[in-house]
């Protein structure tokens, strides 16, 4: 199999043209029908881009979160009120740490720098942050093909690929890195209900670079496990607690479980930007509630919804967490903080 990651275009980015600061991302909703790319430098944009989802992906919306406040100081004449855009920006959405992580390390980037220079300060960072984020992904992905054999037949939940990251993803990057070497025979991805990251993302993404993918409804899973066709499961994660509990998208948790119940084994693959090493364990993740709609487009009378956009899948149901620095148990993982 040949890869074209060259099709895989970047899904967020921060530019400068004649001294013009900008927000370049993919509306990650109108795929896979329209690959449009929206251009903004109003910080505001960018953090409604955050909400509605057209900017998406634990490691996306932390790159999109610390542009938003480059964005904000490069049109800023005055600064003291930087805690309160930042907390907004960083606010945007509860459950992936990537975000707050972001704007805290881009507000401990300018303490101390003269006003005449936080923009630059700021725009640089950012693009260190986007090259560091892809690097990660990269040593990711070596890392976890360093677990797969020849033939390997992956099942992934949700996108965590290169869409959802500064570039080449974390789940996907480990794919991506094993078809480099001819290990992969074929990915399934999980459709992802409700929002259909799976089926409207992963499916577009993969097929884009070439990777053989198969759409499977969610309810399929445990049969496609049944008949032997998984010999691993890679999925990505928004926060992961101290003790490798880990947050992802809903869902996870279930597949999780068939996974175990299987004996296949199941990978978390993340940067170390997505660890809260503030966080004992995962009963302290804010799981983020989305709108019915997402669930129930036309409301029916007298029937309530509940849709929590992230689940926690337990340490235990864990065998690796793939990240940058390399490949861990859950129990290995606070050592590495
Ligand atoms: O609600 P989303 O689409 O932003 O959720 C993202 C996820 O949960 C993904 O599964 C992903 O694995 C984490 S980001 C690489």
């Amino acid at each position: 199999m040949e890869l074209h990651l060259e099709n895989v275009p970047r899904s967020v980015e921060l530019t400068r043209s004649s001294g013009v600061t900008a927000f370049r991302y993919i509306d990650q909703r109108l795929l896979p029908d329209d690959l449009n790319v929206v251009e903004t430098s109003e910080w505001h944009d960018v953090v409604d881009a955050i909400k509605v989802l057209a900017v998406r992906g634990a490691p996306a919306i932390g790159l999109a979160g610390a542009a938003a406040l480059a964005l904000w100081a490069a049109q800023a004449d005055r600064f003291d009120d930087v805690e309160v855009v930042a907390s907004e920006i960083a606010t945007a959405r509860p459950t992936a740490v990537n975000l707050q992580w972001a704007v805290d390390r881009a507000l401990s980037e300018i303490e101390g720098v003269p006003e005449s220079e936080i923009a630059a300060t700021l725009f640089d960072l950012v693009k260190r942050m986007e090259a560091e984020d892809e690097a990660a992904n990269r040593a990711i992905g070596a890392n976890g093909a360093a677990l797969l054999g020849p033939g390997t037949r992956v099942l992934t939940h949700c996108n965590a690929g290169s869409l959802a990251t500064g570039y080449y993803g974390t789940a996907l990057g480990i794919v991506y890195s094993a078809a480099e070497q001819g290990n992969i025979e074929r990915v399934y991805a999980d459709e992802t209900r409700p929002v259909g990251q799976g089926a409207r993302l992963t499916v577009w993404e993969l097929s884009r670079a070439g990777v053989p993918v198969t759409l499977i409804c969610d309810d399929m899973a445990a049969s496609l496990m049944a008949k032997g066709k998984v010999d691993a499961v890679i999925v990505g994660a928004d926060r992961i607690a101290r003790n490798g509990d880990a947050a992802n998208k809903i869902g996870t948790y279930g597949v999780a479980i068939l996974a175990r119940e299987h004996g296949i084994p199941f990978y978390v693959a993340a940067p170390f930007s997505t660890v809260d090493a503030a966080l004992a364990d995962g009963s302290g993740i804010v799981i983020e509630q989305r709108d019915a709609c997402e669930v129930l487009p036309l409301p029916i009378e007298g029937v309530d919804v509940w849709n929590p956009a992230f689940d926690v899948t337990p340490a235990r149901l864990i065998t690796k967490i793939v990240t940058e620095k390399g490949a861990f148990s859950p129990e290995e993982l606070a050592s590495q903080l």
